[in-house]
């Protein structure tokens, strides 16, 4: 199958099932591509579906439903996108779900360090050859960078003393997610995949869904003032999953491009949580 003379493209994208994730995947569907969006919820995904239905889309659609926050929900899905997409164009990242309380996983991990950080880390890597076989390959990661201040707890990064709080749980996988980024081309020398960190600051989606009241109306009313739509966010986003950077990573806030020499993309760093991450997958019984 061809689109103007390029051969079809597949776009694996974690959290395809609503915001902008959902939003990029239509995109993708509409112009001619294959998606498969990854979500939790059976009820969205069936959304997805339907929605692809509508634009006549529905042979290139597929909803694969997994739980991000388990590591064995991670590598189902690298394993089951390894075995059955014959090429992956770009990875898209963009799950998340705030946690007001502490929440452990069943790996009894914390919630948002696993499912904002964990997931990413672990498709990422997993994927990555296969994702150099495409002509132009790129791997799109939503998070805040340029953001929010936030810090790494190294030596308690689950919060099990550190006092938790919801926004620090979610600075901090901003942080690491930053810094995965920043050390994706050290893993993977020499890979033409296109490493690029987007930040699309506040934008109208299912964010504030998991809020509790009164804190869930208020969100949504700031994001209903103030708050870009999805269709605006994903336009720029879409030139940049086509045409990135030609640096092996790059870091975006909206149009504006960070300097990657911030501490926020420091190299140790990015090695040091490298290693503790692998320390804890380790850990992790399977
Ligand atoms: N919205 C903003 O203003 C904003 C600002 C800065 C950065 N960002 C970043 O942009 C990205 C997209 O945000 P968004 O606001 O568009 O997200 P969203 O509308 O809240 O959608 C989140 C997606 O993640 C999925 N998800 C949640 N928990 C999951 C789990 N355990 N396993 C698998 N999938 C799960 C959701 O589906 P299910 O619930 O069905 O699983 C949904 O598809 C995120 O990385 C976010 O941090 C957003």
């Amino acid at each position: 199958m061809t689109r103007g003379g390029t051969s079809v493209r597949t776009y694996l994208i974690t959290g395809g099932t609503d915001g902008m994730g959902r939003g990029l995947g239509l995109h993708f569907l509409e112009r001619g591509d294959r998606v498969v969006a990854v979500a939790s919820g059976e009820a969205k995904g069936r959304a997805f579906l339907e929605a692809a239905q509508r634009i006549g889309a529905a042979e290139r659609a597929r909803f694969l439903r997994a739980d991000l926050s388990t590591v064995a929900g991670m590598e189902a899905v690298a394993a089951e996108a390894e075995a059955t997409l014959d090429r992956i164009d770009g990875l898209v990242f963009a799950t998340q779900r705030f946690q007001q309380r502490r929440t452990l996983t069943d790996d009894g991990l914390e919630y948002t360090f696993a499912l904002s950080y964990l997931s990413r880390f672990v498709i990422g890597h997993a994927l990555a050859d296969r994702l150099a076989e495409a002509p132009a390959p790129v791997i799109f990661n939503l998070g805040a960078p340029g953001g929010f201040p936030g810090r790494i707890f190294w030596d308690d990064p689950h919060f099990e003393r550190e006092p938790y709080k919801g926004m620090k749980a979610a600075t901090q996988a901003s942080r690491a997610i930053d810094l995965l980024g920043t050390d994706f081309p050290r893993r993977h020398p020499d890979s033409r995949v296109r490493y690029v960190l987007y930040n699309p600051m506040f934008v109208k989606t299912g964010m504030a869904a998991p809020l509790p009241q009164p804190k869930r109306a208020l969100t949504e009313a700031m994001a209903f003032l103030f708050a870009q739509r999805v269709p605006k966010a994903v336009a720029p986003m879409t030139r940049l999953i086509d045409t990135p950077p030609n640096e092996p990573v790059s870091a975006f806030r909206r149009r504006k491009r960070l300097n990657m020499a911030s501490a926020d993309f420091n190299p140790e760093s990015a090695a040091r949580l490298h290693d503790l991450t692998m320390e804890l997958l380790n850990r992790v019984p399977r």
